[in-house]
């Protein structure tokens, strides 16, 4: 008889039941959210920590290959085990509420900070876990939504979730539906969202950037950043003196705090970024965060980049009008059978998602050292996904230099192989942030090998151009014929094993696992990855580049 077992999961104490089947599959079955991917053991998505409980690894059939995903002592992967009696897991980082985002909040209070900003308080009927400097988009009667940053930091405020919202004129919720909010009243929040949040880098002096109410993004980003022994400086933009209406706040802090500083920068008198440069910051070594309108977004990170700021240390959030019918805002229909996408999903997390991951993939490839071996360079990459942020990997990270950058990505690799003065090397990185899948990868020359430039340069063009041919109405088949000829006019063979995929809210997996060169019609925008690998047609060099296939600004 098949016996069954109570899995239960820690914290939260849900708790799923479990018989021969995979501990993935019961769990699947069972209705809750799970983590997962590839299914075989190779990405780690479904890592679990065995708290209690004894369980048997899946049984291989002859000549199947071994589970590749490493493991401590104390971990097991869902997909290949099964219970043999009552277990207690924790799954890090992931919470079991995780689709379920949309909550209801009473108003708790509500106070004006200045002519133009309210301050509105909200009590989450069940608590929201957020990220220092996330947002949530506040849900209308009309269907539509709005996005106003967590001003706070909710675990150390009894849950309540602290909003700072500048009246616009002609402002649909902010002009309209916020003064007529009593205490008590009910509202519908989505998310948590956003990418411009704290990244936990214990040495790195913090620059912090804030226009109008822009400091709602940043001041839970401040609070996190005086925990550390480190300098901390905020610069806020404003036109008038009422505009800086933390300031008894700010000022107090800067007698808690020796090491914080901050300065009101009037528009009349200058710009934040100029004050900031002439202060001689460290930016080689600084981690900046900025939050507020775009010109100044803009403005702030040519400054800093200019001055030396690695340009992954540059994080921002542009706090522009966020209604649907906003200019800008992009109008999805995905097919319902190819591009379901599950209930998370949302431009922004996508969009955050992507960003986040090309920040990652920057920061890996300056950590890329010539002398380091394959081995070393992967575990540097799992330490910067997880000091951003990363909760899983839906794949795991591919890292191949030389001669390897040919070898589809589930083929073993040299973990031995180090990285020569005269070199190519891959990155392929599968973060999940925040719940949504991240996908970017590409390809660096190390030294000045003709050969390798040339492989990049074929690389991007081919991409490009396959970009322009989906923009032309082609299906993803006719998109992978097109790059296959490109790569050949231009001397390079297109390796259609790597044939694009699906991406959306974590896990993809459960929706759809369709490759894009199979599918037979045209890929809708931001729900697709388009991979190019090329490989030379003798030598041993090759090159990846992939990105969401999505409209380019
Ligand atoms: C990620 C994110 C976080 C945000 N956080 C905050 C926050 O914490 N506090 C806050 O006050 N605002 C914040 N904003 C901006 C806020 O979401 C928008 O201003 C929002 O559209 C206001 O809604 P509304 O219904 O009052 O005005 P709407 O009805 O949306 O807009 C009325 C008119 O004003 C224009 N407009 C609205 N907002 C802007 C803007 N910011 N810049 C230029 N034109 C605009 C619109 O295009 C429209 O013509 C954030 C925006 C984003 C994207
Ligand atoms: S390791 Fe289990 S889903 Fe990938």
């Amino acid at each position: 008889m098949n016996k069954r077992h109570v899995i239960e999961l820690s914290p939260s104490g849900k708790s799923f039941e479990a018989g021969d089947e995979l501990l993935l599959e019961a769990m699947l079955a069972s209705g809750l959210a799970v983590p997962f991917s590839c299914r075989r053991g190779a990405c780690g998505s479904c890592k679990v920590v065995v708290a209690e409980g004894a369980y048997r690894a899946k049984r291989l059939a002859p000549g199947a290959p071994q589970p590749s995903y490493p493991l401590a002592a104390n971990e097991m992967l869902l997909c290949q085990s099964h219970a043999c009696g009552d277990m207690r897991l924790h799954i890090p980082g992931w919470s079991l509420d995780t689709p379920a985002l949309v909550v209801a909040a009473q108003v708790h209070s509500k106070r004006a900070l200045g002519p133009d900003v309210i301050e509105l308080v909200l009590m989450p009927e069940t608590p929201v876990a957020v990220r220092a400097g996330q947002y949530l988009k506040f849900h209308l009667a009309d269907g539509d939504t709005r996005c106003f940053s967590i001003a706070n930091l909710p675990d150390e405020d009894d849950g309540r979730l602290v909003f700072q919202i500048r009246r616009v004129s002609g402002g649909y919720f902010s002009e309209g539906i916020l003064g007529g909010l009593a205490v008590g009243e009910r509202l519908h929040v989505e998310g948590p969202f956003g990418a411009c949040t704290w990244q936990d880098d214990e040495a790195a002096p913090v620059v912090l950037f804030a226009t109008g109410t822009g400091y709602a993004g940043i001041k839970p980003i401040l609070l996190t950043a005086l925990k550390r022994d480190a300098d901390v400086t905020l610069y806020w933009g404003g036109a008038q003196s009422a505009d800086f209406y933390d300031s008894a706040f700010l000022d107090h802090l800067m007698l808690e705090h020796p090491r914080f500083r901050w300065h009101p920068v009037r528009s009349s008198e200058g710009r934040v970024q100029e004050v900031a440069m002439s202060h001689g910051h460290q930016w080689e070594q600084a981690q900046v965060y900025a939050c507020g309108n775009g010109a100044m977004l803009g403005q702030v990170r040519i400054h800093c980049l200019e001055a030396g700021l690695p340009s992954h240390r540059f994080i921002a959030e542009a706090f522009v009008a966020s209604g649907r019918s906003s200019a800008g805002a992009v109008s999805l229909s995905f097919d319902p059978v190819w591009e379901k996408v599950g209930p998370r999903y949302s431009l922004d997390g996508m969009l955050a998602a992507r960003e986040k991951s090309i920040r990652a993939l920057a920061a890996i490839a300056s950590q890329l050292k010539v002398g380091m071996t394959t081995g070393e360079a992967l575990e540097m990459a799992a330490r910067q996904l997880q000091a951003m942020g990363a909760s899983h990997t839906w794949h795991p990270t591919y890292i191949r230099f030389g001669a390897d950058t040919v070898r589809p990505p589930r083929e073993g690799i040299d973990r031995q192989r180090r990285l020569r003065a005269n070199d190519i090397a891959v990155v392929d990185l599968g973060p999940v942030w925040d719940g949504y899948e991240g996908d970017y990868g590409d390809t660096f020359v190390f030294g000045d090998g003709p050969l390798h430039q040339a492989c990049t340069t074929a690389l991007h063009e081919v991409f490009d151009e396959t970009r322009q041919a989906w923009l032309r109405g082609l299906t993803g088949r006719e998109l992978y014929d097109f790059a296959e000829q490109s790569a050949a006019s231009k001397g390079w063979r297109l390796a259609r094993n790597l044939a694009g995929h699906r991406l959306a809210d974590f896990p993809h997996a459960l929706f759809e696992s369709k490759e894009l060169a199979d599918l037979e019609i045209p890929p809708s925008e931001m729900a697709w990855v388009l991979e190019i690998q090329l490989c030379h047609p003798t030598e041993p060099v090759g090159g990846f580049f992939e990105d969401m296939l999505m409209l380019q600004g």
